[in-house]
């Protein structure tokens, strides 16, 4: 299929090249699954309970229940409120979520009663903006974070090591791998744990691989959570899986025994992609997934379509059934990781769009995995937002005063924790007989933006390394000796102290991460408390400060410091200005001109413009008077008060900033004859012109008004100096003092 159009508008064309066009966007197909929130297959919520507990659930009978149906059915309906809340009105329940009177516990409480359908039920009477306002009362912790993800195409693990401690750095509280190839899996976990502690104490790490090898990895303590465990909402789509809600549960525990954190893998478009819909909603499939989640024990789930998010975008009303699926999840109770993680859109604008539903109100986790390396090194197929947009998100988190879970930093600070863990990670080889980092790889790690800056390395001999290291009896302790005995006495610390925790377990509980002080914050000790305006989460104070101090930032002062110019003392002073009587240009300049100011906006000096002006009007053959007008900074009045005293009637009004106006006395101050409003478009030979042209409406010679090129991103790059400017020439003004004569020398 050929997608280029040929549009004989224009119009049509411009926004066929654009971004957004990239996408694909399609009709709902219920039956084939594409439909976001509302299939005709979506069933009514129904229950009936009996002796022996879920006698019916959604239409469908127990006898006729498939493994998820009765996996829900025992495990995660809570049968002491089920009757109350399927017999209360979905839209009363919906009030209760955006009801800032009726506290979270409550509504988890109610919605610990809902069928999968009656929970669908439920979000389809909430808008976005409800939705919204309900995440934020509902997610678990108070205290919102982020998640990166940590790869490099060369798989490389020096650089593994510095992106995570650089990630740790930035605050993110989890640090997420995987691998290309997936012998590497060892090695990758260990670099990214090893960079994570030296980063920050208390950092959790994750290797995503295949399930067997990412248990043996959690049980030698190279990682600290998974989130590999994916459910679906359909049978088939499990079976496929080669899976079941109860293996899943077995998987769970199994983790949990070894005090490793969990967090299962949902999300809507799953069970499209694979075939396996049923021609039901992606929303009703994922509120069946949640409850697997939730029946499983797991205490938390990241979704929000998470890999599959394109296919929910392609609907209408796709990006609603997402954010009304992170919802879904907190009702439940459950810790969450909101998506925001996998390439969404083409489209910057769209990404950024959709990121603010879970941005705004926080979340557990905003995203899934930021990808803290550039997009090339990723290998969960492409962030959404990527190393390049770090700058971007600190902005954004300045502008709303909201948490977004990543902290400014300086180059300095992050070169130094880069290169300490690239060294550790050389050290850590170096005591366990891994092939050598050389000191080039080090370097090379520590100012790497992606792996393309950094060395080829013996990937035999790695992968040897690494089959050795997964069957071997080397364990993190080693790890731990290993960096204790090359002096990384730091990262031995905290690294044992991360298999310390293991063994107290307080970051299993729900929502768990560990601060900066490498204390555990989780829904018990740090519950979202929520309850409208001035209680819940609130940025402000140490952490405010932090995230206002972008190293971009400039001090105002240092924008318009006052210049030592010898071009100064080029104005001299005559004595108050006559009305002349002769043809003439007035050239009217502001308070500050040649004196508290000595050029414009863009740097030309003031005695060049001066003499521009004045060279365009005696090239007509014109005299002209140059006078500074005191009692007032704006361009137009100074224009105005100049030509009042000219005898012609014109004159030039210049502001210290370089903005003018050619003005005449018999119109209204704030009209003119020609407006140059904006300084930074104006160069000396259009100064020149406009010397030119005023001379020219003294003479009353015909002339066409200036042909000006346009910036249109001028006045956004300026605006801050140009207000700086009009604030001290305003500050010169003199109220009352009278316009006068000056002599150019
Ligand atoms: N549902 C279930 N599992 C998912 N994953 C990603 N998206 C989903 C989803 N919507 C899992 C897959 C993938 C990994 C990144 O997370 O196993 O490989
Ligand atoms: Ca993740």
């Amino acid at each position: 299929m050929s997608t280029e159009i040929r549009s004989p508008s224009r119009r049509f064309a411009a926004l066929a090249a654009r971004k957004i066009n990239k996408d694909t966007f399609i009709q709902p197909w219920p039956e084939a699954g594409l439909t976001a929130m509302c299939s005709p297959a979506d069933p009514r919520p129904s229950v009936s309970l009996d002796d022996d507990g879920v006698a019916e659930m959604d239409g469908v009978r127990r006898e006729n229940f498939d493994f998820i149906d009765r996996f829900i059915a025992r495990y995660a309906l809570d049968l002491e409120v089920v009757e109350e809340t399927m017999k209360t009105d979905s839209l009363v329940i919906a009030r209760k979520l955006v009801d800032i009177d009726i506290p979270r516990q409550e509504v988890v409480r109610i919605m610990s009663g809902c069928t999968p359908a009656k929970l669908v039920d439920v979000m389809g009477n909430l808008n976005v903006l409800e939705m919204m306002m309900a995440l934020a009362k509902m997610r678990v912790r108070r205290t919102p974070s982020n998640q990166a993800h940590v790869t490099n195409r060369k798989e490389h693990p020096a650089l593994l090591a510095a992106d995570a401690a650089e990630a740790a750095l930035r605050g993110f509280s989890e640090n997420e791998s995987t691998v290309g190839v997936a012998r590497y899996a060892p090695l990758t976990a260990l670099a990214v744990l090893v960079g994570s502690q030296i980063g920050r104490g208390g950092v959790l790490t994750q290797c995503a691989v295949e399930e067997a090898v990412n248990l043996r990895l959690a049980i030698k303590g190279l990682t600290s959570y998974s989130e590999t465990l994916s459910v679906y909402g359909t049978s088939q789509a499990f079976v496929d899986g080669d899976d079941t809600p109860w293996s899943k549960a077995f998987l769970a525990s199994a983790y949990a025994s070894r005090g490793v954190k969990i967090r299962f893998t949902s999300g809507t478009g799953s069970e499209a992609l694979m075939g396996h819909s049923q021609g039901k909603s992606m929303l009703y499939l994922e509120a069946r997934c949640l409850m697997v989640v939730k029946g499983a024990g797991s205490q938390g789930v990241q979704n929000g379509s998470i890999s599959c998010i394109a296919l929910p975008e392609s609907l209408p009303g796709g990006v609603r059934a997402v954010l009304a699926e992170n919802l879904l999840a907190t009702v439940l109770g459950l810790e969450l990781a909101s998506g925001n993680d996998a390439l969404a859109s083409h489209s910057d604008i769209r990404k950024s769009a959709k990121l603010m539903l879970q941005f705004i109100p926080g979340t557990d986790f905003i995203t899934s995995g930021y990808s803290s390396i550039p997009k090339e090194d990723n290998l969960f197929g492409g962030g959404n937002f990527d190393a390049e947009d770090l700058d971007d998100w600190c902005v954004l988190q300045r502008d709303m005063q909201v948490d977004g879970g990543i902290s400014p930093i300086r180059e300095t600070e992050s070169l130094k924790i880069r290169a300490r863990a690239a060294r550790a990670i050389q050290a850590v080889y170096a005591e366990l007989d891994f092939p050598p980092i050389t000191d080039a790889e080090v370097e090379a790690a520590t100012t790497a933006h992606s792996s393309n800056d950094m060395p080829e390395r013996d990937k035999v001999a790695d992968l040897e390394a690494a089959d050795v290291f997964l069957d071997g009896s080397q364990t993190a302790l080693d790890v731990v000796c290993a960096l204790d005995n090359k002096g990384f006495v730091d990262g031995a610390e905290r690294l044992l102290e991360m298999l310390r925790q293991r063994v107290i377990g307080d970051y299993l509980q729900p929502a768990a991460i560990f601060d900066k002080n490498f204390r555990v914050r989780s829904g018990l000790n740090d519950a979202n408390d929520y309850a409208g305006p001035g209680t819940g989460y609130r940025l402000d104070g140490e952490r405010w400060r932090a995230l206002q101090a972008l190293p971009q930032t400039t001090d105002p002062k240092e924008i318009i410091s006052p210049k030592v110019n010898g071009n100064k003392l080029f104005m001299h002073e005559v004595g108050p200005a006559e009305r002349g009587t002769s043809p003439e240009v007035v050239l009217a300049v502001g308070p500050a001109f040649g004196e508290e100011i000595t050029e414009t906006l863009t740097g030309t000096r003031h005695v060049d413009v001066l003499r521009a002006i004045l060279d365009g009007i005696l090239g007509e053959g014109l005299s002209a008077r140059v006078m500074r007008i005191y009692h007032t900074s704006d361009c137009a009045f100074i224009g105005h008060a100049g030509a009042k005293l000219s005898g012609s009637g014109v004159a030039i009004g210049l502001q210290s900033r370089g903005t003018t106006v050619i003005h005449h006395r018999d119109l209204a101050p704030l009209n003119n004859l020609e407006l140059f409003p904006q300084a930074p478009n104006l160069t000396l030979d259009t100064y020149r012109q406009i010397g030119r042209n005023a001379a020219c409406y003294a003479l009353k010679h015909p002339v066409p008004p200036i042909k000006l090129s346009v910036d249109n991103h001028a006045r956004l790059r300026l605006i801050v100096k140009t207000t700086l400017m009009h604030w001290r020439e305003t500050q010169q003004i003199e109220v009352g003092a009278p316009p006068i004569e000056v002599r150019i020398g």
